[in-house]
């Protein structure tokens, strides 16, 4: 896996993309748009420190804060280093620490209209260049709310940073366009300037350990492959479940909900690792060419029978952990008579060989009753019972991908229930990442960002694989941008979301495999 210190080698994977091997990264220059916002605060630098920590940044490496707060050098560093102090998974920083890195943050106040800011830029680059006697690999990170990207992107390219392909990228955060149309757009902006090869569109959820766990475990290997297909699998559930609310984010979900926010990303990333095709070699382009590929074979949603395929659902009112807490109409930030959707549920299919007539469901929602991202595979029944079963229902064989919070994989099986009857009981087999790997995974954007220092773009978005994800959505989005006719809210905070979710599976013989915390006393042995 892609694991520092990991004990093990998995074909070629690790060799592609260890970590082990960043000393010889070439000096750095990051410039970050939107500097004085959440995202670097809480996110961005966080990361860097804490790859900073691990000696894995450049030995020649600057970030450079652009934004329009006035804020002097030393305003930027007291409150980096609060966001580090709070968000870094490592704790707070000790003051050594924090002053080896430093004096390598600087900000620029300025308005982006101004015509001196480039100047200024291109004056703060060519002195960090000029003090190391050498170019720089230059980073463009864009951390505005997207409204201001295409400005940004056509700013830099007026003033010459895009032209030197090998060495000049640029990071574009989500949302990445509100629909096909806008994120075409974008993307014509984009590749107008800069070559594919320098653009990373950052999906975190692609940065995460077990998100890529999931190619690890399949095509790494050789048992699970020969029955990862429509002979034995009669489902596949994919859950993205959110035990909060929109908390402070009020404003910004109600343009957005949950199909835009999560389903149309996250869920479909999962979606395109659960049914890819193995790649030849872990490299940018074979990847992400087998994971567009999963995209364009998903059956079209037809605009007139939306509510076959698709159920949303707003909260209303209920209790989580025993507190009750406020429908979403009564949240900050939200429209008191709002139809934005807290929760969607979909069904797809993947018209391919390997997966003709398998239902993919993917579901995500906020106010659910726990927070847990997993991937769960459902086997066909047996073709025959030749034992009974001494718990009612006979329980098919299923494989649980847990993501977070908890990174597992469990296995469901039948099992002879002790004694003298052959009576079978279902039971599961657990294996846990922390149990056994013990350095604590690095957090998603620590990869991603060290990725695009090295100019590895496997886990980030391509132009195509983002337009064929919004395409599946729009025949939804365009249904769900009417009202809905039955009654928001419809679901209780602290459910599993609105009945139709239910019915969406309930009419093809199935049922939801809720994600389950892990019983403490049930650990794999170490
Ligand atoms: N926060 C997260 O956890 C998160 C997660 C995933 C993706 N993202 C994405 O990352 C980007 C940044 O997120 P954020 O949470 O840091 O956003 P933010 O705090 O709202 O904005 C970042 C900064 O952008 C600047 N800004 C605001 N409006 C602007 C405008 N119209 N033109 C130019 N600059 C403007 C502001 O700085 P000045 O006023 O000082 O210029 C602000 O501090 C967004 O696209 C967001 O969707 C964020």
């Amino acid at each position: 896996m892609f694991h520092r210190g990991s004990p093990f080698v998995i074909g070629h994977f690790v060799f592609s993309h260890s970590k082990q091997m960043d000393s010889n990264l070439a000096p750095t220059t990051l410039v970050i748009f939107g500097s004085s916002g959440d995202l670097t605060w809480r996110k961005v630098v966080p990361a860097l420190y804490n790859l900073f920590l691990d000696d894995l940044l450049p030995e020649k490496f600057c970030i450079l804060g652009v934004a329009r707060k006035p804020m002097t050098d030393d305003e930027f560093r007291a409150r980096l280093r609060e966001g580090v102090d709070r968000f870094s998974r490592r704790g707070k920083a000790t003051d050594s620490d924090w002053r080896r890195f430093a004096p390598d943050v600087s900000y620029l106040a300025t308005d982006y209209a101004s015509t001196d800011t480039y100047a200024n830029i291109t004056s703060r680059l060519a002195a960090a260049e000029e003090g190391w006697k050498t170019k720089a690999t230059r980073i463009f990170y864009l951390a505005t709310p997207p409204s201001a990207f295409e400005p940004i992107v056509r700013d830099l390219a007026k003033n010459g940073f895009h032209s030197d392909r090998a060495s000049a990228r640029v990071v574009v955060e989500k949302p990445f366009g509100r629909d096909l149309e806008s994120a075409r757009a974008l993307n014509a902006t984009l590749t107008e300037f800069f070559h594919e090869s320098q653009i990373y569109r950052i999906d975190h959820y692609l940065g995460k350990e077990t998100v890529q766990n999931i190619m690890a475990f399949r095509f790494a290997n050789a048992m699970f492959e020969p029955i990862w297909n429509r002979r034995y699998i009669e489902n596949v559930q994919i859950t993205v479940a959110e035990r909060i609310g929109v908390e402070s984010r009020g404003a910004y979900y109600e343009k957005s909900g949950a199909l835009r926010d999560m389903l149309q990303n996250h869920l479909m990333q999962l979606l395109c690792l659960s049914a890819m095709e193995p790649p030849v070699a872990f490299e940018a382009d074979e990847i992400r060419n087998k994971m567009v590929d999963v995209l364009r074979a998903v059956r079209s949603v037809p605009p007139d029978g939306v509510e076959q395929f698709a159920v949303r659902g707003q909260y209303g009112a209920g209790r989580v952990d025993a507190k009750e807490v406020a429908a979403y109409r009564d949240e900050k930030g939200v429209a008191r008579g709002s139809t934005t959707e807290t929760f969607a549920a979909l069904k797809l299919h993947v018209d391919n060989w390997r997966w003709h007539g398998v239902p993919f469901y993917l579901r995500t929602g906020k106010r659910l009753p726990l927070s847990a991202s997993a991937v769960t595979v459902q086997f066909k029944p047996v073709p025959h019972q030749a034992f009974e079963s001494c718990q009612g229902d006979w329980l098919q064989n299923s494989l649980t991908i847990y993501i977070q919070p908890e990174e597992r994989i469990t296995l469901r099986f039948q099992a002879k229930q002790p004694g003298p009857q052959v009576c079978m009981m279902p039971v599961e087999m657990r294996f846990n990442y922390a149990d056994f790997f013990r350095s604590p995974s690095p957090e998603a954007y620590e990869t991603l960002l060290l990725d695009v220092m090295e100019g590895n773009a496997t886990l980030f978005m391509r132009a195509d694989q983002v337009e064929a994800a919004w395409k599946i959505v729009t025949p939804i989005l365009e249904a769900w941008s009417v009202p809905p006719t039955s009654d928001f809210p419809n679901y209780g905070a602290g459910s599993w979301g609105p009945e139709e979710a239910q019915s969406l599976l309930a009419r093809d013989g199935f049922s939801w495999r809720n994600p389950k915390m892990a019983p403490k006393s049930a650990a794999t042995p170490k």
